[in-house]
């Protein structure tokens, strides 16, 4: 495992450059507002703030992609956040239906259909897809974890296979490994999250294996370490000594995924440190905002563990100082993304706040951390991003 040494962790450690925050300099689009549609006789009269249609997209084409993770009963129920998703955005990606257990749920056999149903739609719509996510501690089988460490190997190798060669050319970024990495210094694995796949295989060695099998099955995708809390410099660390040793071993990766689970204690600058880390240390790798959103509540750490001294719920009346404060940091990232070409595209962890799985994690409770609202109209928060002239 190769060490970072002192001068690179106080490299790290020191993080990424406060920006100013510059007017969105991203291009096309127009910031005015389109007169309401003529609705069809079905459908109800959309309130307020209509953005023009591919405004978002739109004004940071020349930047990065926005994404948005999606899942296949929205585009079955014909949810009304698949119309934002087509008319604002530019890639996709799956919620749960690429995982392993939506895939492959008993050993042997494979279904993709919810994810067939995903990929199409994409093409259908003219959208890039991500493929999320190969490999996880969770949402697996039991049966990947059994047997010798050959056996294992040989398993997870022909998954990664399957999957992967299943959408060559049709995927273009995979998150192959998920969360790998460890929450505490010092942990028994390490650097490596202590996971089932950790201790099944007794060492990191599965994470070389789903990179070597990925690269195999489409050369021509970009393979990324996806991980939360990068913004936080320890963790980050560890993440970058683990690439680090995956580059000197010519391990195939191609950059990681930031997913960017943010909070109201979280600034702008604390994404751009982790983005800046990675273009500091690895000058060939690419970034990508994975899974952002922003809850609106600050918990203690007690509430993600054992749901207790969590944030009183806000239930129906979020105070619109919340409300502009998330404005405000989504505009300052989004001004601060734009200023760094690694960046190839932010995704959300959806569109509408009604579908958050932060309304049920780390506790039920009525969470507002996306752009569009219950209603699926746009909240301050994506114009703050889109419109420069919007005032907070
Ligand atoms: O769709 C099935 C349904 O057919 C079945 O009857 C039901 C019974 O269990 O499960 C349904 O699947 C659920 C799925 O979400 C779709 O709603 C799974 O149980 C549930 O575990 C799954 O939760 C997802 C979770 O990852 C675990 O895969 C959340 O939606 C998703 O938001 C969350 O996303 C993760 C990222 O992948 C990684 N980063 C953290 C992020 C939040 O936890």
């Amino acid at each position: 495992m190769v060490e970072i040494d002192a001068r690179q962790r106080l490299k790290i450690l020191i993080g990424g450059v406060s920006l100013l925050a510059l007017g969105n300099c991203g291009g096309g689009g127009s910031n005015t507002s389109t007169p309401t549609p003529t609705p069809t006789p079905t459908t109800p009269t959309p309130v307020g703030y209509q953005p023009t249609s591919g405004l978002f997209r739109n004004q940071y084409r020349n930047n990065f992609k926005i994404g948005s993770s999606v899942q296949t009963f929205h585009i079955q129920n014909s949810d009304p956040l698949i119309d934002v998703l087509k008319d604002q955005f530019s890639s996709m990606l799956a919620e749960y239906e690429m995982k392993p257990d939506s895939i492959a749920p008993t050993e042997g056999s494979f279904d993709f259909s919810t994810a067939d149903t995903l990929v199409q739609f994409a093409e259908d719509n003219g959208l890039d897809m991500q493929g999320h996510t190969l490999l996880w501690h969770q949402s697996t089988p039991d049966y990947f974890f059994q047997g010798s460490k050959d056996q294992i190997k040989a398993r997870l190798q022909n998954y990664v296979t399957e999957v992967v060669s299943r959408y060559r050319d049709r995927i273009s970024v995979w998150h192959v490994v998920n969360e790998v990495i460890s929450d505490a210094d010092n942990g028994p694995a390490g650097p490596y999250r202590n996971s089932n796949w950790y201790q099944a295989v007794g060492s990191g060695e599965f994470i070389d294996w789903a990179f070597e099998a990925a690269r195999a099955a489409d050369p021509n995708a970009q393979l990324l370490i996806n991980e939360y809390n990068t913004e936080f410099p320890d963790k980050r660390g560890r993440l970058l000594q683990v690439v680090q040793d995956l580059l000197d071993r010519n391990i195939p990766i191609d950059g990681v995924g930031h997913q960017c689970h943010l909070d109201l204690n979280d600034s702008a600058e604390s994404v751009f440190a982790a983005i800046d880390a990675v273009d500091d240390l690895f000058a060939g790798l690419v970034n990508h905002i994975t899974e952002l959103d922003m809850s609106v509540y600050s918990d203690p750490g007690s509430c993600w563990e054992t749901q207790t001294n969590c944030d009183t719920d806000y239930g129906d009346n979020l105070p619109e100082s919340i409300s502009k404060q998330q404005a405000q940091t989504f505009r300052d990232i989004f001004n601060g993304l734009i200023l760094r070409p690694s960046v190839e595209t932010v995704s959300f962890w959806g569109i509408s706040d009604k579908t958050s799985w932060l309304n049920t994690i780390p506790t039920t409770r009525t969470n507002y951390p996306l752009l569009f609202d219950r209603d699926v109209q746009a909240k301050p928060s994506f114009r703050a991003i889109v419109d420069r002239f919007y005032e907070i």
